[in-house]
């Protein structure tokens, strides 16, 4: 069993399991190591709006797939007082205080005051996407 949030069970199917974290269910997946970066195919968020990648990342990073088609990775991390905000289908909601924030990391509601922190994420052309971890 393992959890995304820590909040509750999961089920494992295919290599992608699911996280039921608090209202939202969000599959979890295992990126692989690359050049500075992580990479997951772009067939992991082909019927989820959000991915958590898992690999020893602490706090973990989401990536998120817009109704545009434009990607965004957060990391899973208040920007307030360090808690793990969860995932929900509009926001990601800090369990701490309150702190509200969109996809691209913006603070809908405090206490928090600055942003979350975003990677880079762009498509290779092979059908994977890569996160920058290193600027
Ligand atoms: S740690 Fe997230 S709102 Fe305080």
């Amino acid at each position: 069993m393992r959890t995304a949030c820590g909040t509750a069970a999961v089920a494992v199917c295919g290599g992608v399991s699911l996280s039921v974290t608090g209202c939202s269910t969000v599959p979890l997946v295992t990126p692989e190591i690359k050049y500075g970066g992580l990479s997951v195919s772009v067939s992991v968020l082909a019927e989820e709006a959000s991915v958590i990648l898992r690999r020893g990342l602490r706090p973990p990073i989401v990536i998120h797939k817009s109704e545009a088609g434009n990607y965004t990775a957060l990391l899973l991390q208040c920007s307030h007082k360090a808690c793990r905000p969860e995932v929900f289908e509009y926001s990601l909601d800090c369990p701490c205080h309150g702190s509200q924030f969109d996809f691209d990391g913006r603070v809908l509601n405090g206490p928090a005051e600055k942003a979350l922190k975003t990677f880079p994420v762009t498509e290779d052309g092979e059908g994977n996407l890569f996160i920058a971890l290193e600027k």
